[in-house]
């Protein structure tokens, strides 16, 4: 089945729900920053434009059922902070792949940990997923350890894989199975 829209998401500290347009000024305070984009295959949002770009290809891809976009919320403040999806939906292999970007003030709490614990067993309980994927630049040991920290297990280098501002740029994969997630 295709991806379906999943309903709002909730944690102890965090509300993680559907992206709309009236979270774009506050994404482009998170993708706006060369800190948040350094590991990633795309450039700085550079304002509204590149917003609203991202947010139409984001909404073309959950539309065909092959993505969901969520933003985080912290319960205590109204902006978005950041974002976690679910895109390259194989619904033939009930897989997906996992993306996630948070905002550079709020690196160092656990809310990554938390959003994606929440996410994960919404992938895997609701969404029927039984294999999540997720690429990471080399350098990006954040990204790593928020991952081993989940339970992904490092299956591997893809080489030159990503071209990051024009650059090749091979990627570590990491893959989750349903069967070895442990619920929070
Ligand atoms: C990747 C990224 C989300 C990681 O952010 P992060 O804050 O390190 O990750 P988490 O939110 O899971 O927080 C974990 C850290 O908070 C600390 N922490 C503090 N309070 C905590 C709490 N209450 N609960 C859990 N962890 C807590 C942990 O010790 C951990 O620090 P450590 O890794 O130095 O041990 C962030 O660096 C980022 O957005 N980077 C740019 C985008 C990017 O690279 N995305 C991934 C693409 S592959």
């Amino acid at each position: 089945m295709p991806l379906k829209s999943a309903n709002n998401l909730e944690s102890a500290r965090l509300l993680i729900r559907s992206v709309t347009e009236a979270d774009l000024p506050s994404l482009i305070d998170v993708n706006g920053d060369d800190a948040v984009t350094q590991y990633l295959p795309y450039a700085s949002w550079r304002g509204i434009e590149d917003a609203r770009a991202w947010f139409a290809r984001m909404n073309a891809l959950q539309a065909a059922g092959g993505a969901l976009q969520f933003v985080i919320i912290e319960k205590r403040g109204a902006r978005a902070i950041g974002t976690c999806l679910l895109f390259r939906h194989e619904e033939s292999s009930a897989r997906a792949e996992l993306g996630y970007v948070l905002g550079r003030e709020h690196w160092g709490r656990g809310y990554m940990d938390e959003a994606l614990r929440r996410l994960i067993d919404c992938a895997f309980g609701e969404l029927g997923l039984r294999r999540l994927e997720a690429e990471v630049d080399p350098r990006n040991a954040r990204s790593a350890r928020v991952l081993t920290r989940l339970g992904f297990v490092h299956e591997g280098l893809l080489r030159e894989r990503w071209l990051t501002r024009g650059v090749p740029c091979s990627v570590n994969i990491y893959g989750l199975l349903q069967r070895e997630w442990r619920p929070p």
